[in-house]
């Protein structure tokens, strides 16, 4: 099929590549030029595992373009909006104005019979609300709802084989029409076994901040559960496991620590609570407040420990960040836990120095104003704290022995509950982290 993939960020980039992949023919817009370049060049503008190789392929099998202008989805019969939907300006709403301009910009464009395929994350009755922009332009082309599920670092898997594909369709024959086109594109993705729902567009936009909450929620348990563990001498890690082997509570999502960050979980909680204040029930999702909350006291948290460790002051002390992303396998510095302690610390008069096997590119443009070194050993020279808060496998395997030979102190904070207390206290170093005695 000829599609188009409009916003060629984290999500849409990734799409129109595994698109070219299952055989489709795709035209991937981007309003950036310089990004659209580079993507056309092959070279994506992030890092994600697996994405140059897929671009490579894609670009090769001459299925795959990129372009700055917009008229150049004529012909696609699928429309994917794929841009994003970051937090408002000092508000806890989530910004339309990108998938407003994306639709928009696809007005004259579109044909009757075309599917405009919203993947981007929008508060409920967005998408409703696009139908009728659709019907008043009198385009002719029809409205689905289809989440993306992917998570960063693992996104050409999750997008080539998602654990679900939920389409969002308008009733009646409409609707029908847009599951045979959908199906259609997910043909080989159905065979390989992904289970496909088909709902109502209302519901469809639910299930991706339903889902993103719960994850939330399942963190900030953990994270709960820590803030108690601290308070009694117990150790949150051997209580995760503990419930965690209950099939019904399940382990995954319960590593304590940082707590949550990146581009989706804090601004889509966000988002859901502003939404469901406008829709008259905010008291229904006031718990997610208290997520957010839990969540953003973790940082606090490690920068007290940080003082504690050091007699009250960390001022004119040299302090290792061992991390900047939000999480491992992604350079995406976007409301990063790490990030957030570092400036922090930063702030407090120490001499932060950051490190990060990706993400200090992104890190320095946010903070211009801190150090930043290419390495563990690098960052930690002369250190009178190292503090682990991204739990790259660099950093989770460093050798207790190899890293105090270069520390002016052998102590380290983990953040991530990622490195064994035995082995590092065993080379003498002061161990310590959160939810764990
Ligand atoms: C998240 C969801 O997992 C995806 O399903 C969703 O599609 C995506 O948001 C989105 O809305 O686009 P992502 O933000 O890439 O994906 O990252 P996650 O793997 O969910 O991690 C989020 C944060 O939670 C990270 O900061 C991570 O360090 C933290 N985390 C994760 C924990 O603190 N503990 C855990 O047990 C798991």
């Amino acid at each position: 099929m000829k599609l188009s993939v409009v916003g060629c960020g984290y999500l849409g980039a990734v799409h129109a590549a595994c698109m070219a992949t299952l055989g489709h023919e795709v035209i991937a817009i981007d309003t950036d030029k310089a990004k659209v370049e580079a993507l056309a060049a092959g070279d994506a503008p992030f890092y994600e595992p697996g994405l140059p190789e897929l671009l490579a392929e894609a670009l090769g099998s001459g299925r795959l373009a990129f372009s700055s202008d917009i008229a150049d989805v004529k012909g696609a019969q699928l429309h994917f909006v794929c841009v994003g939907t970051p937090q408002l300006h000092n508000e806890i709403a989530a910004d339309l104005s990108y998938v407003d301009a994306a639709i928009d910009s696809l007005l004259p464009h579109v044909s009757a019979g075309d599917l405009v395929v919203g993947k981007s994350t929008v508060p409920v009755g967005t998408a409703e609300r696009l139908a009728e922009v659709l019907a008043a332009a009198d385009t002719g082309a029809l409205l689905a709802w289809n989440p993306e599920f992917l998570r960063e670092g693992h996104a050409v898997g999750d997008t080539l084989h998602p654990d679900r594909l939920v389409y969002g369709v308008p009733v009646g024959t409409n609707g029908e029409r847009a599951v045979a086109l959908l199906d259609d594109v997910y043909a080989k993705t159905i065979a390989d076994g992904s289970p496909r729902l088909v709902t109502d567009v209302a519901t469809a936009q639910l299930v991706k901040v339903a889902a993103n909450s719960f994850l939330a929620i399942k963190i900030s348990f953990i994270n709960a559960m820590a803030e108690l563990c601290e308070a009694t001498g117990a150790d949150v890690t051997l209580l995760a496991d503990a419930i965690g082997h209950d099939e019904r509570i399940g382990r995954k999502f319960l590593n304590a620590g940082l707590g949550f960050g990146g581009g989706c979980l804090p601004k889509d909680i966000r988002a859901f609570m502003a939404r469901a204040g406008e829709l008259g029930a905010d008291q229904t999702l006031a718990f997610l407040r208290e997520v957010d909350a839990i969540n953003g006291r973790r940082r606090v948290r490690m920068v007290e420990l940080a003082r504690d460790e050091c007699g009250g002051s960390i001022a004119g002390l040299r302090v290792a960040v061992l991390g900047a992303s939000f999480k491992p396998w992604s350079d995406d510095v976007r409301d990063s836990p790490a990030l957030d302690v570092a400036e922090q610390l930063h702030l407090q008069g120490a001499d932060v120095v950051v490190t990060d096997p990706q993400a200090v590119a992104n890190a320095r443009a946010m903070y211009p104003d801190m150090s930043f070194a290419d390495s563990a050993l690098e960052a930690a020279d002369g250190a009178d704290l190292v503090l682990l808060l991204t739990e790259w496998p660099e950093y989770v395997g460093l050798d207790p022995e190899t890293l105090g030979g270069v520390v002016r102190q052998r102590r380290i904070l983990d953040g991530r509950l990622a490195l064994d207390p035995i082995a590092w206290r065993a080379a003498g170093w002061v161990y310590r982290s959160l939810g764990r005695p």
